[in-house]
């Protein structure tokens, strides 16, 4: 996860460097940010390492190039330090996916309920759940909820991807899903399979329900880079973002990475820039901040996910 400095640094580079010692910060980034940021990054991971990650480093500035529930989960689990989102308008759309009236509906209507919602969730909307999950602990979690009901918020491809490995529950959906990944056709993945038959594919489980059941193994950012890393073929078939190729290229650099045609990409993502995270790091812009009414539950519902997952 840890990246070793490139040979070739410019001089914004130079001045990131320099305004991060001054700051006592530490910048971390998405394997979906643009190639320029995940090259000067301290860290790179996915959704789970990230927000775990932050609760561990010495450093008093965060700086989060990824999307704003990035930052506010970082801020959540250290409210005492300052964390910077380099692009402030970096949002994921399908954060905002559910609104209140159907979580109270829902626990007014169904017993034994948990609400469990995916990271990819706003403060507030965490902060109406009683537990988070990531694309790659969410099955464990929801496996190991005292609860026989789950109302899954808001994305209703992982969801169903939860459903499927645990029948003993059962799981409400939501009506919510990543727009990048729902756009992946199952058409596409049918013609890179045509092109390259031996090739295994690998898919994030925010895909859909069809492209899913075309794929040999689902799996977070991180464990779609891991299965890549550890399997023998030359030719894999990757649905996800294109970002991720930036972190397969450097750990596989003789294996070929296929895409769907259309080329997935997510344009929240894309806005991070030197620029930002220089902006960011003289004070300019970027300080995340969560509304106090919501801060606590958050919290409460992140802390839950990290407990789960450590045991
Ligand atoms: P992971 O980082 O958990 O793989 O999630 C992907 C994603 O969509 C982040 O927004
Ligand atoms: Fe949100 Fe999808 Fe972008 Fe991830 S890839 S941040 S889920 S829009």
């Amino acid at each position: 996860m840890s990246h070793m400095p490139s040979t070739e640094v410019s001089g914004l580079e130079r001045e990131i460097v320099r305004l991060k010692r001054g700051r006592d910060a530490v910048i971390l980034a998405h394997y979906y940010a643009p190639p320029a940021i995940q090259r000067i990054a301290d860290h790179v991971g996915d959704s789970f390492a990230l927000a775990k990650l932050a609760t561990t480093l010495p450093q008093q500035t965060i700086v989060m190039c990824g999307v704003r529930f990035m930052g506010e989960s970082a801020k959540l689990l250290n409210p005492a330090k300052t964390v910077l989102l380099p692009a402030p308008a970096a949002d994921c759309p399908m954060a905002h996916m559910v609104d209140r009236a159907t979580i109270e509906r829902m626990r007014a209507e169904v017993d034994d309920l948990a609400v469990v919602c995916y990271v990819n969730s706003t403060a507030e909307i965490k902060s109406w759940s009683d537990v988070c999950v990531t694309s790659s602990n969410a099955v464990a979690i929801c496996r190991a909820l005292p609860q026989s009901n789950i109302l899954f918020i808001p994305d209703a491809n992982l969801g169903r991807f939860i459903a499927e490995q645990l029948p003993e529950k059962h799981v409400y959906l939501n009506r919510g899903c990543c727009p990048r990944h729902q756009a992946i056709s199952v058409d596409e993945v049918r013609a890179l399979k045509a092109l390259y038959p031996n090739a295994p594919v690998l898919a994030h489980p925010e895909c859909t329900e069809a492209v899913l059941a075309e794929a040999d193994f689902a799996g977070s950012t991180k464990e779609i880079i891991e299965y890549a890393a550890a399997n023998d073929a030359e030719d894999l078939i990757i649905l996800t973002v294109v970002g991720v190729a930036y972190e397969l290229e450097a750990r596989c650099p003789h294996k070929h990475f296929h895409f769907p045609a259309t080329t997935p990409r997510c344009p929240d993502m894309e806005l991070m820039t030197l620029e930002g995270v220089a902006a960011a790091l003289r004070g300019e812009l970027g300080e995340v901040t969560v509304d106090e009414t919501h801060a606590e539950q958050a919290k409460a519902t992140l802390d839950a996910m990290l407990s789960y997952a450590g045991r």
